[in-house]
């Protein structure tokens, strides 16, 4: 099983929608796609329409969760062969967080190797599946450090946008310094997002990035389309939502690009 890891600590940028569609359009190929929710605000499980039969409690801020999901796997050493759930995707299949993820970090410090719990756990899955794409939230905190502990190749989305490589130096670093438990960690790519062609500054980006990151950018660019922010409130992927449309063709052309380049 190849683990990628898509991170950014830059909020907003189209990790969980790259997450979901890639992870989707992979198991549409026939791969089995094991889709790792590490974000305690679990965007990814309701854009999976995992959360969303829960979500009539979404009011409820108690921490009991009433699934069993990754806080569950990381700090009470759940198997992930007891929390994965299937999806709508035929071959995709979920584990899903909970907001109770929130407090595993601050729990997790005092714990004997606190930085490998998600690794270790994802090796007795490996032979479950063909590939692992890792949601990280937004920081460099012990859940990312988890996520890039256990993985194989990280996964950079940036957004076509003003500031676009802000903090792409400090992820870089963090990286390196996985490398000293993680050997095998390398920069699988950069995947453009929120491409909009009728700014001159998309453009820009695109070009600065190319130029910075040379191969190691996918040459498949996300567009901006709004099929793509509407997909997750129906619990949908965009190939469910609209398959017709230019988010959906991208992450076809994406996951084709990314089969390829990592021969799976
Ligand atoms: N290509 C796109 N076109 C239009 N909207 C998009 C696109 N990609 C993402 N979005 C929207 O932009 C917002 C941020 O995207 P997303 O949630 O994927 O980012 P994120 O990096 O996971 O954010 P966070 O850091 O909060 O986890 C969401 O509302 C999403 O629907
Ligand atoms: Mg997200």
């Amino acid at each position: 099983m190849q683990i990628f890891v898509i991170a950014n600590q830059k909020g907003g940028v189209g990790k969980t929608t790259t997450a979901m569609n890639l992870s989707a359009a992979l198991a549409m190929t026939g791969l089995r796609v094991l889709a790792v929710d590490m974000d305690p605000q679990s965007n990814l499980s309701s854009g999976l329409g995992f959360t969303q039969q829960f979500d009539k409690h979404s009011w409820d801020t108690s921490n009991e969760a009433p699934y069993k999901n990754i806080y569950d796997v990381l700090i009470e050493d759940e198997p992930i062969s007891s929390v994965f759930v299937t999806t709508s995707t035929k071959n995709l299949f979920l584990v899903p967080s909970h907001l109770s993820l929130a407090g595993a970090e601050i729990e997790m410090v005092n714990m004997l190797s606190r930085e490998s719990l998600l690794k270790k756990a994802l090796s007795k899955a490996s032979d479950d599946f063909d590939c692992a794409l890792i949601d990280c939230p937004p920081s460099l905190g012990l859940l990312t450090i988890n996520a890039l502990t256990a993985g194989d190749r990280i996964l950079i989305p940036i957004q076509c946008e003003y500031f676009a490589l802000e903090g792409i130096g400090q992820l870089i670093e963090t990286t390196k310094l996985i490398k000293g438990i993680n050997s095998k960690l390398s920069i699988g790519g950069v995947i453009l997002t929120m491409y909009d062609s009728r700014t001159k500054l998309s453009e820009n980006v695109v070009r600065d990035v190319k130029e910075f990151f040379k191969d190691t950018a996918f040459s498949t660019v996300v567009p901006r389309n709004v099929r793509l922010s509407e997909a997750p409130s129906y619990g949908k992927t965009i190939f469910e939502y609209d398959d017709k449309s230019t988010g959906a063709l991208a992450y076809k052309k994406l996951a084709k690009e990314f089969i390829d380049k990592f021969k799976l």
